[in-house]
């Protein structure tokens, strides 16, 4: 009976350890997805305004960064990238319309900047 009541005990504050670990591990996983996030969204204002006011080389290096940090998704949520298919489509389609706009060079217009920002909801419809 006594032993039973110490294996218990014992088990409890296992538990309790182990949920305190996942509970750190996952509030850094959302720390780190935020902050790439946050940037996508600023940098991705930044470019939108650079080409409204037809500054192409500011527009250029934003878009820059938009591909950089679009590199990140995977990087920071490493097991939805490699394990699930449509989640890296989504990432995938993003990398693409990035890359479609900078091939536009100093044309950049509101046209391709609306495709990417079409591809940033396309996956937050389904896994934000
Ligand atoms: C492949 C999927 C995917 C793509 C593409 C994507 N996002 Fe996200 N985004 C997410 C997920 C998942 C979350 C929720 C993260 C969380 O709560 O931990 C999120 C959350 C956000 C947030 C909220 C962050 C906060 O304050 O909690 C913003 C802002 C954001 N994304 C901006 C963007 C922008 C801008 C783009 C495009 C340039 C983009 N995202 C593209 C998956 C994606």
């Amino acid at each position: 009976m006594k032993s039973t009541l110490i294996i218990a005990a014992i088990a409890l504050v296992l538990g309790v350890i182990a949920g305190v670990n996942i509970h750190k591990f996952q509030a850094r996983q959302h720390e780190k997805t935020t902050a790439t996030m946050v940037l996508l969204q600023l940098h991705l204002k930044s470019w939108e305004s650079a080409v409204q006011d037809k500054q192409c080389p500011r527009a250029q290096s934003e878009l820059m960064s938009l591909k950089f940090l679009s590199q990140e998704i995977g990087v920071v949520l490493p097991l939805a990238d490699s394990q699930d298919t449509a989640f890296h489509q989504h990432a995938v389609k993003l990398e693409q319309e990035l890359d479609a706009a900078a091939s536009r060079q100093c044309a950049v217009s509101m046209t391709e900047i609306k495709s990417v920002r079409e591809a940033c909801n396309e996956c937050h419809r389904e896994y934000r």
